[in-house]
């Protein structure tokens, strides 16, 4: 057996401290496994004082990042976050002769193409697996598992804060502002929580699921991104009676036409497992051309689940005891992501074809069903099921109603002749519908 791989941690956080505690306790299991021991020489921490739940004894404790990333290591954990200081520090232990594990979705997604290829240069690793899904080894699965697959599709619940919000609407009745703040008391949620609800934490980890799965650069830019201020009550309550659960997904779909890339909040028919998929829960369902519908399910966030993930990235880069990595980062070889058309089509929300979810509030009056559904037939939109709320005020009824099949500039087009209307109100609600067929 060499000697041991030794590991600085910049940042002893929640995600940290596992490490540290995960590597501690199955330190024999791990070494078995990695051919050689794992061991945390060094780490940098913001506040020296902080209580810790983690023993420090053995590891030199630095008050700056930079201390860590010059110190005697083979192998940078960079758990701070961000994208400016996190990326220099990247940078800088490349350049030293390190391999780098990073937890750090954003990073990955907006500035990961210069940095892989950085690393790669240098013959040196660059792993991410904890950036996406925590404790669920995701990007393992597409990189390697089912490297034989032509990938047509993913989608999946990426974003535990969201998913944890939507089940308490949905199971307890909550409002959306009590689950987000239980969300933040149960450490779920970024520092700035509007990453979460607005979908831009699940775009990230989207970009990166999708690189790995089509053989793309990183493009974050290409996402589109829609938050969870959409979804009132109502409509978690006439989704249910519908047949759906409203979930936040991310999806990726590429066709001959492109590669679309969305987050959004969207109707999953209530028997699928992402529907059944829980609080904070993470769930990713790869659909592949040999292997058919593939579900994984795990724990998103939280200390323990994402350090199994870092940790299995480190026992990678103790195995390859100094020499190349043989897997490439985005799962693709250089040459092949390079030999991707530049701009890689992408296609606009207005092309992406969905079914639709629609809730109208309208005046109780003979002629309304008609009026909507000439409307939707004109543009050659299918109702596929319908549900009208009688009156509770003696005055509006609401209607829900889920479509067929169709692009969102035919959708739009329809919707705007259906404001138009004189018996529609403001208030309309329109979420997208995934049944994976
Ligand atoms: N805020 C993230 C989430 C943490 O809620 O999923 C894990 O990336």
């Amino acid at each position: 057996m060499s000697g041991p791989l030794k590991v600085g941690i910049v940042g002893l956080g929640t995600v940290g401290q596992g490490v540290v505690r995960v590597l501690q306790k199955n330190a024999a299991a791990i070494a078995a496994r990695a051919g050689r021991a794992i061991v945390v020489t060094d780490v940098s921490v913001r506040n020296a004082a902080a209580s810790r739940d983690c023993s420090l004894a053995g590891i030199r404790v630095h008050a700056t990042p930079e201390a860590v990333v010059a110190a005697d290591v083979d192998v940078i954990c960079e758990l701070i976050g961000g994208t400016d200081l996190a990326n220099d520090l990247i940078l800088a232990a490349l350049a030293g002769g390190k391999s780098v594990v990073t937890a750090n979705k954003a990073l990955i997604a907006e500035k990961g193409n210069a940095l892989i290829a950085d690393a790669q240069a240098r013959g040196l690793s660059l792993s991410f697996e904890a950036a996406v899904a925590g404790g669920i080894p995701i990007i393992k699965v597409l990189r390697e598992g089912l490297t034989a697959n032509a990938i047509d599709s993913l989608a999946g619940i990426i974003n535990g804060t969201s998913n944890y919000i939507l089940t308490q609407m949905t199971v307890k009745g909550q409002s959306f502002a009590d689950a987000l703040k239980d969300a933040q008391k149960l450490g779920y949620a970024e520092a700035d929580p509007t990453f979460d609800v607005e979908g831009i934490d699940a775009a990230h980890k989207l970009t990166i699921l999708a690189s790995i799965a089509f053989g793309t650069p990183l493009n974050f830019a290409a996402v589109a991104t829609e938050g969870l201020s959409k979804v009132q009550a109502q409509d978690i309550q006439l989704a249910r009676e519908l047949g759906y659960r409203i979930k936040s997904l991310g999806i990726a779909k590429r066709s001959e036409q492109g590669v679309e890339l969305r987050v959004h909040p969207t109707l999953v028919p209530d028997d699928h497992l992402l529907a059944k998929t829980d609080g904070a829960l993470n769930a990713v369902r790869v659909h592949g051309n040999a292997v058919g519908q593939t579900v994984y399910v795990g724990r998103g966030a939280g200390g323990e689940p994402t350090a199994s993930a870092v940790i299995a990235d480190l026992v990678d880069i103790a195995r390859l005891n100094g020499a190349r990595p043989v897997v490439p980062a985005l799962g693709f070889t250089a040459a092949a992501l390079a030999a991707q058309p530049t701009p890689f089509p992408i296609l606009g929300i207005e092309e992406i074809e969905s079914a639709y979810y629609l809730r109208l509030t309208v005046a109780d009056e003979p002629g309304v069903l008609r009026a909507l559904t000439t409307i939707l037939a004109d543009a050659d939109i299918s109702v596929e099921a319908i549900l009208q709320k009688e009156p509770e005020d003696h005055e509006d009824a609401r209607i829900a109603i889920i479509t067929s099949v169709v692009s969102g500039s035919r959708f739009d087009a329809a919707l705007e002749r259906i404001r138009a209307l004189p018996f529609v109100r403001a208030d309309i609600s329109r979420l997208r519908v995934e049944h994976f067929e």
